[in-house]
């Protein structure tokens, strides 16, 4: 079969643009909930600040954003002319002034004229970039990257994903040298590893989950399998060796996005427990916690020269932090959270009157202590039960009612445009809110 001329840039494949999605750990409030968590100052969201997206994809999750914070700025960059087309009209369409997108590589990042940033966000973009852009990427946010600021950094781990290596490779190499078109060679090279399965190898029964991974495959797009599997760089990540790598740049690992993953209780068994008790350094314990858990995407958040916070500050910052109710009372029997290896429900009288006080507006911890039925709520734990909730997805941190009105008329704009493309194929799954700053699910 004969080589076919290439769609790639970088080493990155670009013939299909990436899935439309929204991505709630982008939302800087959310990073700043999992920071207040762990009792670790960040920026203050309902105070203008700057935020830099380093491969936006589509650009649904900045432009939600960005319409919803009309008090920060926001930029990307991102080198698909079609992703920039698309997140330009959706930023034109909701009438933006504080989005500013740049189409270009990250090897070029040194050459931008930008402020520096408070927040720098690389979602799915780490594991697939080959190492001399993991290079410039780190070189601009060593240089661009305030005092303070976060680094959100996600990428594929070892662990979950170790099975899988082997199977990618041949995915890519199957599809490197298949001609035909941009399906036709997907759909081959996902034929390849499925003979391959098919062909009793006992590579497949040493490793089960590589089965069900070819098996989820057959359901997803060409488009995610592309930008999942196809590109030059598919490089899975122990946690030491990224958190040693950014620590040159004095950035420390402050907390994970995906909330539940801080809290031990969800995420180390019982039987683990004195394993986990007895590591010693924090990269020990993320280690043990990424094979406990067997994880095979993380979503960490680096602080550039963290402070940590003390009692006052940490009682004041959680009294003062503003939610939203995201469900209503009824739903919240229905709902679960979720980890790798347990299932809880949130369902007691406590979350029942926490999620009602909520229904009736946004209210912060303070404010919520005045009311009726929450009046001797001890606030520390009324803070981890906000937070085992907005881990469920039935609360989130939310804007002061300032921001949310400014924001407003630009988040109405957007969301008319969004219903305007309801069932086409073109169709986002969220909706931008004022109140909580970013998107939700529609
Ligand atoms: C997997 S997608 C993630 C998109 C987005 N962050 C999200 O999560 O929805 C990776 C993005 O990085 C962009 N990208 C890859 N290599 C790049 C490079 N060298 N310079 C600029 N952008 C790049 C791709 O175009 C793509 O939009």
């Amino acid at each position: 079969m004969s080589q076919q001329p290439t769609s790639v840039s970088d080493g990155y494949r670009t013939e299909a643009p990436y899935p439309l999605r929204f991505h709630r750990e982008l939302n800087p409030r959310h990073m700043c909930l999992a920071l207040a968590a762990q009792g670790i100052a960040a920026p203050s969201c309902d105070l203008p600040y700057t935020f830099m997206e380093l491969g936006f994809g589509q650009g649904v999750s900045l432009v939600m954003l960005a319409a919803a914070n009309p008090h920060a700025q926001f930029y990307g960059i991102d080198m698909m002319a079609e992703h920039v087309a698309h997140a330009q009209a959706l930023a034109d369409a909701a009438g933006l002034t504080n989005l500013h997108l740049k189409q270009g590589s990250f090897a070029d990042l040194a050459n931008q004229t930008w402020p520096p940033f408070d927040f720098i966000a690389a979602h799915g973009v780490w594991t697939w970039v080959t190492a001399p852009l993991r290079n410039h990427i780190q070189t601009f946010v060593d240089a661009r990257l305030k005092p303070g600021g976060l680094l959100y950094l996600s990428y594929n781990a070892k662990p979950g994903w170790a099975a899988m290596e082997p199977v990618r490779a041949v995915l890519k190499r199957a599809f490197d040298a298949t001609s035909g078109s941009f399906e036709q060679r997907v759909q081959a090279a996902l034929q390849t590893v499925r003979e391959m399965e098919q062909a009793q190898a006992l590579f497949f029964r040493a490793n089960p989950t590589a089965t069900v991974r070819i098996k989820q495959l057959g359901s997803e797009s060409a488009a995610y399998i592309a930008h999942e599997y196809l590109n030059a760089e598919w490089k899975l990540f122990d946690f030491a060796e990224v958190a040693d790598d950014w620590s040159g740049a004095g950035l420390s690992f402050a907390a994970s996005a995906n909330l539940q993953d801080n809290v031990i209780d969800l995420t180390v068994r019982a039987e683990a427990r004195a394993t986990f008790d007895a590591a010693t350094s924090l990269a020990e314990r993320e280690t043990l916690k990424d094979f406990l858990l067997n994880k095979q995407f993380r979503r960490d958040i680096y602080v550039r020269r963290p402070h940590t916070l003390d009692d006052a500050q940490l009682v004041a910052l959680h009294a003062q932090t503003r939610f939203a109710a995201l469900m209503r009372v009824d739903q919240l029997a229905e709902a679960k959270l979720t980890t790798e290896i347990m299932t809880v429900k949130l369902n007691s009288p406590l979350h029942q009157a926490l999620v009602e006080a909520l229904g009736r507006g946004p209210s912060t911890l303070a404010e919520l202590q005045t009311q009726p039925a929450l009046v001797g709520l001890n606030p520390n734990a009324a803070f981890g039960t906000l937070f085992l909730l907005s881990a469920m997805k039935a609360v989130a941190p939310a804007a002061s009612a300032e921001v949310a009105r400014a924001a407003q008329p630009f988040v109405d704009r957007l969301n008319a445009e969004l219903d305007r493309r309801s069932n086409s194929a073109i169709a986002i799954s969220s909706r931008s809110s004022a109140i909580v700053g970013g998107g939700v699910r529609a």
